[in-house]
């Protein structure tokens, strides 16, 4: 077996700069030279301070079998996202865990299965079918607000951005007037290396009032969600908040902790990353005016689109994983608690999997990406946003005739859940 990989420093600074996931093309380059030349390889810290070294794994095919062996590769006990040695020490010190929420990501066997199980059959396609019209009640509401201030505007900020917001709160039953407290927090727990969408000016803050600060979010979240929980205790409807208040596991109920993270991981999980998706698509299409004529006379395209569209924009960029044992990948010998990055926009990146990887092709068969995981972490959500897609574009093909590009698209600035932050688009009504 070869030596150790070590990326030189220059190119691990642009693997953990947010900044280089708003430059998408230039990391696809270096994500190409990687996947070639050292698949799997040690990013180390120039400091010795800030992060702990970890092995960027940058292949489909290995990508793939650390997500589906649990066994092997576990969520716990290091952040399931990258993160700051500080910052997993201040959480330490918040909560006494490494983690500021215990949630579903959080948990390996024998916890995550019997917490997965509470939730699984709601999120099926059998249980979603009966949200359909209310879904596409929010979307036509939301593509009311787009027409009312055509023929130009932003797609993310009137489209892409509420709309899953409204259907991920519909879903937990959060009241419409809540809803910018539960989006403001949510950026607070995700979004805050980009300056322009955190509003908090996070993005300037040291690792510990960054720390400080979610906590605080987490805190807030946790009180909200205690009055969903007395209010579905007493009188249970259909949504999923009524599941979870009701939910026992081993004959009790969840300690209030795990129940908080249960709400907030579905609170938070489901809206950024499908406006992500959802803005791809209508980037895609607006770039190529044919096929939105093409789908607009042929809604049997639409599930490619979407499916596509998922794959094109990836917008969960990474999880973490700590190995379990020493293991054999790409050529490398990682260690027992060797801390490992999967990094899905490679992974779905890779020419191996998939043709000519950055061409947006909507016919592309078959499309096996990863943008939803895989293995027993795989996304809870993953039919609601496909049904919350074709909704939505159902709805857009019916009421726009052509579409396209009025400026220039712009990246979010983030390791973690990334994707257009403003998509300016011209269009006119059918
Ligand atoms: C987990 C992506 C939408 C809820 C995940 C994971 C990824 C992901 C990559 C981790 C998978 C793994 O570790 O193997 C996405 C993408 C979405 C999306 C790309 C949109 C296009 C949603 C929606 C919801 C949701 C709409 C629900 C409202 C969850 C939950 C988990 C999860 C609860 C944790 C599952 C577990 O650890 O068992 N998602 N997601 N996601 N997602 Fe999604």
């Amino acid at each position: 077996m070869a030596g150790e990989a070590v990326l030189p420093p220059d190119v691990a600074r642009e693997v953990i700069d947010p900044h280089s996931y708003a430059q998408w093309d230039g990391l696809l380059d270096t994500f190409d030279r990687l996947r070639e030349e050292t698949p799997v390889a040690k990013v180390v810290p120039e400091d010795g301070k800030l992060f702990d070294p970890f092995w960027l794994v940058t292949r489909y095919d290995d990508v793939m079998r650390i997500s589906k062996d649990n066994k092997t590769f576990l969520n716990n006990p290091r952040p399931v996202v990258f993160s700051f040695r500080d910052a997993i020490e201040f959480s330490r010190k918040a909560t006494g865990s490494n983690m500021l929420v215990d949630s579903l990501v959080v948990f390996d066997a024998p916890i995550h299965p019997k917490y997965r199980r509470l939730t699984q059959d709601w999120f099926m396609p059998r249980n979603l079918a009966r949200m359909e019209e209310e879904i596409r009640g929010i979307a036509n509401a939301t593509v009311d607000r787009l027409m009312a201030e055509g023929p130009e505007a932003d797609f993310v900020k009137l489209v892409s951005g509420p709309y899953p917001l409204h259907v991920v709160m519909q879903i937990l039953g959060v009241p419409e007037e809540d809803e910018p407290r539960m989006q403001m927090l949510t950026q607070q727990l995700f979004g805050g290396q980009d300056a322009d969408l955190s509003g908090t000016g996070m993005d300037s803050m040291t690792p510990e009032q960054v720390v400080q600060l979610v906590a605080g979010a987490v805190k807030n979240f946790e009180e909200y969600f205690a009055g969903i929980t007395a209010d579905r205790r007493a009188n249970p409807t259909e949504d999923v908040a009524s599941v979870i208040a009701n939910a026992t596991v081993d004959g009790e109920p969840l300690p209030e902790r795990d129940m908080a993270g249960y709400y907030i991981i579905v609170a938070t999980a489901g809206h950024d990353t499908t406006s992500a998706s959802t803005a791809g698509a209508m980037q895609a299409l607006a770039q190529d005016p044919e096929q939105w004529a093409r789908v607009r006379a042929d809604r049997s395209l639409l599930p490619g689109i979407v499916e596509e569209a998922i794959r094109w924009t990836t917008p969960v960029q990474h999880f973490m994983r700590t190995a379990a044992e020493d293991v054999e990948l790409g050529g490398q010998q990682v260690k027992k608690g060797d801390w490992l990055m999967i990094n899905y926009v490679a992974a779905n990146h890779d020419p191996s999997q998939f043709d000519d990887p950055r061409k947006f092709d909507a016919a592309r068969s078959p499309n096996r990406h990863l943008a939803f995981g895989a293995g027993a972490h795989q996304c809870l959500g993953l039919h609601l946003a496909r049904m919350e897609m074709k909704i939505l574009f159902e709805t857009l093909l019916d009421r726009i005739e052509t579409i396209e590009l009025a400026g220039e698209p712009k990246r979010a600035t983030s390791t973690f859940v990334g994707g257009l932050k403003s998509l300016p688009v011209r269009f006119t009504g059918a």
